[in-house]
């Protein structure tokens, strides 16, 4: 039973009655975004039975590290145990709900309820209840263990959790997206990559408006414009910043599974490197992966993973949903420790003058975001399209589309991917 509620214009032949496709029109219904009710179903059929991002390994590199994170609403601990092992434990004591960790991240060798005190281990058994003695003499404490994420797989550095214990494998979700997450780990030419601090910001808006932007190439020279005439502006600074409104200058993709990305022609901004230490680096990723990949390894590009965690230049920014019309966004520098430093600090400049946070770029997106959920208030307003570049694109192999810099190629993977898991009945099905 579809448990989504039902809307006027509901065509027969698609799955949820908000994704409508035809060969000339692909359009979404307003209240995918809008409506609560869907909010709802889909934390059941989206975050709560697929694989959902926890963290970068770096976060957790040693034994007793942990973050604390979200599974959609769930608040998760991602830990590396006492024995090394990486698992992920439900934020809540099982004696009456006490949020056992209120650290963003730390060491520990055990997890102390603030409520009554109860100790578990970071594996997440029960170490200790305060003054045992009162329960009854055959009070079973093994059940009492914090509740594991059921699922913990990792790709690339890239630590995912699942609530379903059915989901399929992490290798055979991510599919053709594993590529990107290699080509992004290329990038370290023989470094290691250690997750900075976050970037936060939110905004009152649902969280799929963040997840469509990120490969979204037709907006950036409207909604960033007065950010790109100040780069130009400082054009000694800020190198090959110039932009016609609606570029053409690389690729959209769109692949199985709601994966897709936004691929430019031209390599990461390097900014105002020496030109040696650039070079330095050119030649160990040449050494490494061969000639004809470094191109391809250093082109800029944005990957989402669906539903909600992006790659994109050097950074990880989660997509992390709090209501219908309420989103935060954490963006992690990913730094590299092993190449020259220099190259690592002009990628933490970029992203705090640029994506972060308070980033000249960043800033425009979130304005953009708000006031999309504000006319979604315009009830008349029942549908948007997303049909740009639809019937125009190239078809590979297992689905994959790729479309114009400007076209909508990867927001139609997004949406078909949820429609199938939408219209699934129950935790698992259709994924
Ligand atoms: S609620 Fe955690 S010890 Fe009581
Ligand atoms: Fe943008």
């Amino acid at each position: 039973m579809n448990t989504l509620v039902e809307q006027d214009a509901r065509p027969t032949a698609f799955g949820t009655p908000y994704v409508q496709e035809n060969p000339s029109e692909f359009r979404v219904s307003t209240s995918a975004y809008g409506d609560p009710k869907v909010f709802e179903a889909e934390l059941e059929k989206i975050f709560y039975s697929t694989w959902i991002y926890l963290g970068h390994e770096s976060e957790i590199a040693n034994n007793g590290d942990f973050k604390s994170t979200w599974i959609g609403m769930q608040p998760v601990i991602l830990v590396r145990d006492g024995d090394g092992n990486i698992t992920a434990l439900l934020n809540a004591c099982t004696h009456r709900g006490g949020n056992l960790c209120r650290e963003e991240k730390g060491n520990t060798r055990t997890f102390v309820c603030p409520y009554h005190g109860w100790a578990y281990k970071t594996s997440g058994e029960l170490l200790a209840i305060p003054a045992a003695e009162r329960y009854p003499d055959d009070f079973d404490t093994a059940k009492l263990a914090m509740v594991k994420v059921p699922r913990v797989a990792a790709y690339g550095g890239m630590i995912f959790g699942s609530f379903n214990a059915e989901v399929e494998s992490l290798d055979d979700y991510l599919g053709d997206a594993k590529r990107h997450i290699d080509i992004w780990n290329a990038r370290r030419a023989g470094g290691t990559y250690r997750a900075g601090t976050a970037h936060k910001y939110a905004y009152h808006g649902n969280w799929k408006f963040q997840s469509e932007n990120v490969y979204d190439g037709y907006h950036a020279g409207f909604t960033h414009r007065s950010a790109f005439n100040t780069f130009r502006k400082f054009e000694g600074l800020f190198r090959n910043r110039h932009y016609g409104a609606v570029r053409e200058d690389g690729a959209t993709r769109g692949m199985r599974g709601g994966h897709g990305s936004l691929e430019l022609n031209k390599p990461l901004d390097s900014g105002q490197i020496d030109p040696a230490i650039r070079q330095h680096y050119l030649d160990a990723l040449e050494r490494l992966n061969g000639k004809e990949m470094v191109d391809e390894i250093l082109r800029n590009r944005h990957v989402l993973l669906f539903p909600s965690v992006i790659i994109m230049d050097f950074n990880i920014r989660v997509v992390q949903p709090r209501a219908f019309n309420r989103t935060e966004v954490y963006s992690y520098p990913m730094l590299i420790d092993g190449i020259p430093e220099e190259i690592t600090a002009q990628r933490l400049n970029d992203v705090q003058t640029r994506v972060g946070t308070a980033g000249i770029v960043g800033a425009d997106d979130i304005d953009v975001f708000n006031g999309n959920q504000t006319s979604l208030q315009a009830l008349g307003a029942k549908w948007f399209t997303l049909s740009r570049g639809l019937g125009k694109e190239q078809i590979l192999d297992n689905d994959q589309r790729v479309g114009g810099f400007s076209d909508e190629t990867p927001q139609r993977a997004f949406w078909r991917q949820w429609d199938k898991l939408m219209s699934a009945n129950s935790r698992g099905e259709g994924a």
